[in-house]
């Protein structure tokens, strides 16, 4: 793989790491990579910007003799010009300003301006990374799509053992190159997930659903779109906004999903169903707001809804791939499995909603990928990252 063409933006920010991130640098370079670097001013302590001037064969922009008035106008040619953004070593600072959206110096104004994609190597005293206010502006930045390298556990320079040391540069240049390989391996085909909850309506006011937010369902064409994927997203209620570039078809009910899927699936190379759609309507649903009554307990009867994922698996097309979701609370896999068969899926995600950090209407969610002959655990970790092995899963069993 080689990335000619591509325009790397680094920031190198001031730890003891500084200097390997020289070796970056070059490994881009030879990977045919157009570098820039910027430095900011504590970086400059550690390692010249002549180094790097040298090494990325481009000016490099420091704040040292720069008037704020320079990078206000500066930045934005740089954050416009990114391919992918990498800010190695990554202080606690540095991801503490990114976490608030703070931009008073070159590099965190051009962070902050960015559409591209950014991956942090963070490195730090032991101490700094295990803080709770690190952690949590991971968890922050994380949950807004930055790629986290590392850090590693070791020696750090300060004496310390312990999580902190930056990733190795080969390793760090190797999940840059991994990210451009991913990036076109869904070009031309056609990916359609459903996500968010269904609302069943018992009058003009009143509806029965449940907690789905579609954050899962919506990580999930975003990484499909990303990979160069034509992607549809059919969706109930989500609590998430939808980002650009992926087509949006809303449906409300549970029977307006059904008549969605059975139009767009055909067409599709995967399908991918997040969504929860309710098992059940209200038999009678009423056109004017019911009225509360003298008595003193009401009866409302549901009726059965259609099975999407199995009504789309008994149309399913040669050479499509369709992917179920099992929210369970009892019996994980038995149950999963079960479900894998009954509606002619090709992979199942199952969930143990019951686990903190899985499930509905968190950030995070913790699963098994079960398919024919097969499994795997996937460790909680954020949505954004199951969806990407969801995808790379769904890209092996094509073959
Ligand atoms: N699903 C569907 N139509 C339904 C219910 C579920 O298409 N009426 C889909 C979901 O999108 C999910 C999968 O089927 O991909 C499993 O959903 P889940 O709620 O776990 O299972 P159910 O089949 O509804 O079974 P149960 O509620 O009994 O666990």
């Amino acid at each position: 793989m080689n990335l000619q063409g591509k325009e790397i933006v680094i920031g190198i920010t001031g730890g003891i790491a500084a200097y390997k991130s020289a070796e970056i640098v070059s490994r881009l370079r030879r990977l045919g990579a157009n570098v820039h670097v910027i430095m900011t001013r504590n970086a400059t302590e550690f390692i010249t910007p002549l180094t790097f001037q040298t090494l990325s064969a481009n000016q490099v922009v420091t704040d040292t003799f720069q008037a704020p008035e320079y990078w206000q106008v500066e930045h934005v040619a740089l954050a416009k010009l990114a391919d992918l953004f990498l800010v190695a070593p990554a202080t606690a600072n540095i991801l503490a300003k990114m976490a608030c959206g703070i931009a008073d110096d070159m590099l965190s104004t051009t962070l902050l301006a960015t559409k591209a994609p950014i991956f942090a190597a963070p490195a730090m005293n032991t101490g700094m990374w295990t803080a709770e206010a690190t952690q949590q502006n991971v968890a922050i930045l994380k949950a807004r799509g930055v790629h986290m390298i590392g850090p590693d556990s070791g020696r750090l320079a300060c004496g310390d053992d312990g999580a902190g040391r930056m990733s190795e540069p080969a390793d760090i240049v190797k999940e840059i190159v991994l990210f451009f390989d991913k990036a076109e391996d869904m070009k031309g085909m056609k990916v359609l997930v459903t996500a968010g909850a269904t609302r069943e309506r018992l009058d003009p006011v009143r509806f029965m659903t449940n907690d789905s937010s579609g954050k899962m369902g919506i990580a999930i064409a975003e990484a499909a779109l990303r990979r160069g994927a034509e992607v549809t997203l059919v969706h109930g209620a989500v609590t998430k906004a939808i980002p650009g570039g992926i087509r949006t078809v809303p449906v409300e009910s549970t029977q307006d999903l059904y008549d969605a899927m059975i139009r767009e699936a055909p067409e599709q190379d995967v399908v991918i169903q997040a969504a929860a759609p309710a098992d059940y309507r209200f038999r009678d649903r009423q056109n004017s707001k019911m009225k509360k009554t003298a008595e003193k307990e009401i009866t409302l009867v549901l009726t059965e809804n259609p099975d999407v994922a199995a009504a789309v698996g008994e149309r399913k097309k040669p050479g499509q791939t369709l992917v179920g979701f099992a929210a369970e609370t009892d019996d994980l896999e038995a149950n999963a499995e079960k479900k894998l068969k009954k509606k002619h899926l090709d992979l199942i995600v199952a969930n143990d909603v019951t686990k903190p950090g899985a499930g509905f209407n968190t950030e995070t969610n913790i699963a098994t990928l079960i398919w024919e002959n097969g499994r795997e655990e996937q460790p909680l970790q954020q949505k954004s990252e199951l969806a990407e092995k969801i995808l790379d899963k769904v890209m092996e069993l094509r073959g």
